[in-house]
């Protein structure tokens, strides 16, 4: 029997070839505004704990089925929630434009990758100008057309090389959502993200336009003050974000840094 889920591909709104729903600007700025998501969370699944099934897992699952940015991804054909976050954050900062070149570290399953193909145009699929979007991660991601995708620890020596060379030229948005897994640990967490930040700040640094903007994750704990205040020498603004779509019981926020100066 079908689950509230298990949506077959024939009941998905027509997508366009980068396998994203057709209105997903329309549906994504009419989500940032009508509502967040947090709002509709009285779909209300329980799952009964079965055994073999840890608790934990039981939560989980209980999350992923009430959670609206879950059953949208699936809906509007996203390989995640993550996805939403990114559009939020564009629709607030209005970053991904047609034509731009855009740089996605830690760009795995390609929530990302999906949302900046459509708005930069990088199928060249509509009246505007031609973008294009360039991929990594440390795992292999599927596919997705319009975006050039490569498996590569961010952190390796030379990796920024490797990177500078797939893009060929500069770039107008750097963006990371890199995190490494979790210790269990919070303040290890904190500090590798914090690292990851960094590396990717100072490949911005390396590859941005003037005018160009970097948008990275990060949690809250204290150490990403000293990457703000390298962000803050480089950049016109920078911001503190936590869009909708990023989990309230979680510590993760998001900077974005506008207007590079160079
Ligand atoms: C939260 S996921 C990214 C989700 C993605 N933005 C999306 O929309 O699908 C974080 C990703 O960072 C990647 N990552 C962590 N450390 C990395 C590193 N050193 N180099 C490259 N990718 C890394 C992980 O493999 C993982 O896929």
């Amino acid at each position: 029997m079908k689950g509230p889920l298990d949506l077959s591909p024939d009941e998905h709104p027509s997508q366009n070839s980068a396998g994203v729903s057709q209105p997903i600007l329309e549906t994504a700025r009419s989500m940032a505004k009508k509502s967040s998501g947090r709002g509709q969370r009285d779909l209300k699944v329980k799952v009964k704990s079965a055994r073999g099934r840890k608790l934990s897992s039981t939560r989980w699952l209980e999350r992923q089925l009430n959670d609206p940015y879950v059953r949208r991804a699936k809906v509007e054909g996203y390989r995640g929630r993550a996805a939403f976050k990114i559009l939020e954050l564009d629709d607030k900062y209005g970053f991904l434009k047609p034509g731009d070149r855009v740089v996605d570290l830690g760009c795995a399953p390609g929530g990302w990758c999906q949302v900046a193909v459509a708005r930069v145009n990088a199928l060249g699929d509509n009246s505007g100008q031609q973008g294009s979007v360039l991929g990594i991660d440390l795992q292999a991601v599927e596919p997705i057309p319009g975006a050039d995708l490569h498996q590569l620890d961010f952190m390796e020596d030379g990796a920024d090389e490797k990177v500078k060379a797939w893009l060929g030229g500069t770039a107008d948005v750097v963006m990371s959502d890199m995190a490494a897994a979790s210790s269990g640990h919070k303040q290890t967490d904190h500090l590798r993200i914090v690292a990851l930040c960094e590396a990717a700040a100072e490949f911005a640094f390396d590859v941005l336009e003037p005018g160009g903007t970097f948008v990275a994750k990060v949690l809250a704990g204290g150490a990403e003050t000293s990457l703000q205040t390298l962000l803050k020498q480089r950049f016109d603004k920078v911001a503190n974000v936590k869009p909708p779509a990023s989990r309230s019981n979680s510590s993760e926020k998001f900077v974005v840094a506008t207007g590079f100066r160079g």
